[in-house]
């Protein structure tokens, strides 16, 4: 009993500090909303983009708007608008608009149904 415990124990605390601190993105989602005030001008405040040429960052997965936050602001990834929003975030900042936008509903859906002569 006492060693089940233990497992138990040692189990959770390798979830809570192992997994937690492997993850590249593990910003916390309420800060990240009180950054993104900026960012709803152009991607919306439900995260979906005001229109067609502002991408949808809703259920992005959160990896990948870490990795394209980062490019933007190193110049790996050039566009005008974005390199100059993410000039002045840290990797904190990054971390929680990530978390924050991935954690919204997403719009996004396959072409089924969509494609003319298909399903
Ligand atoms: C003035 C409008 C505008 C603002 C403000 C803005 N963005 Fe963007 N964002 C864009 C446009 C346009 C693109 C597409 C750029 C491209 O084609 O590379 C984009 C692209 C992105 C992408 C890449 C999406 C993808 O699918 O690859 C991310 C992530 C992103 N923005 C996050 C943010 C964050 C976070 C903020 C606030 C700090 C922000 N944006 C503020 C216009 C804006």
């Amino acid at each position: 009993m006492r060693h089940r415990t233990l497992t138990v124990s040692l189990l959770a605390a390798a979830l809570a500090f192992g997994f937690g601190t492997a993850s590249a993105a593990s910003g916390n989602a309420a800060n990240g909303k009180a950054k993104a005030a900026p960012c709803e001008a152009c991607h919306g405040t439900n995260g979906n983009g005001i229109a067609p040429n502002y991408p949808a960052l809703a259920g992005q997965y959160p990896d990948y708007l870490v990795q394209v936050l980062h490019e933007y602001k190193d110049g790996q990834r050039t566009n005008a608008i974005m390199n100059g929003m993410a000039a002045p975030l840290s990797d904190e900042d990054i971390a929680d608009l990530a978390a924050f936008f991935s954690s919204m509903p997403s719009k996004l859906s396959d072409l089924h149904g969509k494609i003319s002569g298909g399903n």
